[in-house]
């Protein structure tokens, strides 16, 4: 009778068919969120309502409520809403629009979210999006109560962070020749004053941003700029195509930390939100294995292997960020309990992998904070063949650890590799944004496939609203044949990940490096 995607908590409906003219909100709203409504009402429905009833009850606290929890009560001919904060309204806001989307009925709602982490992350490094483009992003993700936004600022394909005291990272680092798919130049950064537009955009939603610097690894844009960043002073090119690179920034000299520290400051004056990524996935220790500053810092700090002198190298961040009030967030790699060193108890730590991985899950008993962003499952930038919106639906996040408190956050992300516009971003994104918004926001013990698809035609209609047209079913939730082709025509890519070149670029710094050691 009635939809509302995430699934709201409570939802009570007589068959009664109504029709209102006033909406009361009773709680504190912002001035943004009353225009968003008022702006709805009057381009998207045919309604002709008033939302002058807003009042702002300071005696309204929500010590026993989530700050996002609203009730929505409609009957005769109102509709009576009530929040604790602005951003339980500004949630209320995003349920209200559904409604007033269908047939209104007598109804009561109690809503609040299951976690108080649902993120979305865009990965900027692969290919430039436009400053509008993102806000389109994050208008979107608003829709679906998502409440964190991970900008991914850093990649080996470029790097969009301006800085004022390295400004050769957006001269240079910031331009790929060509891409893995054509012979056209890839290039853009964001300034610091549109990034700061972008934060403001996303706080008038109730959306925090995580902003991103990927290091030691997936840096080629930044050691392009800086040799002195990598091992063996390299003179290297922005990478032009997809694939884990083996040069790495050199975690043995000191300008590596200093120059990291520095961007840290640049980072933190534009993202005053308390987590800052510092990323740490794919990071290939070939290149650490053969240079004498990696070699001595291991010694130095006694350590067993390069895997701990990137633990090391985390900690490390996560230590500076701490003194500037900031908590850290880094990708997750394997570590053992009673290693010589491990990830700090306060740094949170982002896993990828798929449910399987048994020492992630001992990890979230433990009681760690954790973000999971199961890549089976909430990685959307891969094709609906890998992943239908089934998938991103049923997939169980983490193995026993179902609704544990000890999830700190769920995270969906898109890469970039293949995604190189709003028009791609789209189609990946819905359905399967629908999906996992409902898993984040109601829980996963709310799991209910069948209302879901049947929930699907108006989630369709609805988005269609904000200019996003779902692909057909046979599409998002492929059969076999489809499926086979969907994942044959994404593997075309192992053609030209470089592989061959990677190698044969390490067997020759190897033999060059032996003959120096001989020579000494
Ligand atoms: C990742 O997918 N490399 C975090
Ligand atoms: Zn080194």
């Amino acid at each position: 009778m009635i939809t509302i995607i995430p699934k709201v908590e409570i939802l009570e409906v007589e068959e009664k068919e109504i029709n209102i003219s006033a909406i009361n909100i009773v709680g504190q709203i912002s001035d943004f969120a009353k225009k968003e409504i008022e702006e709805f009402i009057i381009e998207k429905t045919a309604f002709k309502l008033s939302c002058s009833g807003y009042e702002i009850d300071f005696s309204l606290t929500c010590d026993e409520k989530n700050k996002e929890w609203y009730s929505i009560d409609m009957k005769d001919t109102k509709m009576s809403v009530v929040s604790f904060t602005e951003e339980g309204t500004y949630r209320a806001i995003q349920t209200i629009k559904q409604i007033l989307s269908q047939k209104l009925f007598v109804l009561h709602i109690e809503d609040e979210p299951k976690n108080n982490f649902r993120a979305f992350m865009l990965d900027t490094g692969r290919y430039f999006y436009p400053v509008n483009d993102i806000k389109k992003i994050i208008d979107y993700i608003a829709l679906y109560k998502y409440n964190y936004f991970h900008f991914h600022l850093t990649e080996d394909q470029g790097w969009r962070f301006e800085s004022k005291k390295y400004p050769k990272l957006t001269e240079i680092g910031s331009t790929r020749s060509h891409t893995n798919f054509g012979f056209k130049k890839e290039e853009g950064f964001y300034t610091k004053e549109q990034l700061k537009d972008i934060v403001e955009y996303c706080h008038k939603r109730f959306i925090k941003v995580i902003p991103e610097i990927d290091i030691p690894g997936h840096t080629m844009s930044a050691l392009a700029c800086y040799p002195e960043l990598s091992c063996f002073d390299r003179k290297l090119k922005v990478a032009t195509h997809w694939g884990v690179k083996f040069d790495i920034m050199c975690a043995g000299k000191d300008f590596t930390y200093t120059f990291c520290k520095d961007i840290l400051d640049e980072l933190c004056e534009v993202f005053t939100d308390e987590f800052i990524h510092i990323g740490g996935d794919e990071a290939p220790k070939k290149r650490w294995e053969l240079c004498e500053h990696c070699k001595n810092k291991l010694k130095e700090l006694n350590l067993d292997n390069m895997e701990q002198l990137q633990i090391y190298f985390a900690n490390y961040m996560a230590d500076y960020l701490k003194t500037k009030g900031k908590q850290t967030i880094a990708w997750y790699n394997k570590f053992e309990k009673d290693d010589k060193i491990t990830p700090n108890e306060d740094m949170i730590l982002q896993f990828w992998g798929t449910k399987e991985d048994k020492e992630f899950c001992e990890i979230v008993k433990s009681g760690r904070r954790v973000i999971t962003s199961n890549s089976s499952a909430y990685y959307i930038d891969l094709p609906y063949g890998y992943i239908t919106l089934s998938d991103s639906y049923n997939t169980q996040c983490i193995t026993g650890v179902q609704d544990n408190k000890s999830i700190f956050g769920y995270e969906t992300c898109l890469w970039t590799e293949y995604v190189k516009d709003l028009k791609k971003a789209k189609f990946n994104m819905f359905p399967r944004v629908f999906a996992i918004s409902e898993i984040f926001w109601s829980g996963e013990n709310a799991r209910d496939y069948a209302r879901f698809l049947n929930d699907l035609d108006f989630c369709k209609k609805y988005i269609a609203k904000f200019g996003v047209e779902v692909p057909a079913k046979n599409v998002y939730n492929p059969k076999k044949v489809r499926k086979f082709f969907s994942k044959l025509w994404f593997e075309k890519r192992q053609l030209v990940w470089q592989g061959v070149y990677l190698n044969v670029d390490n067997f020759l710094l190897k033999n060059k490096v032996k003959k120096m050691n001989k020579k000494k």
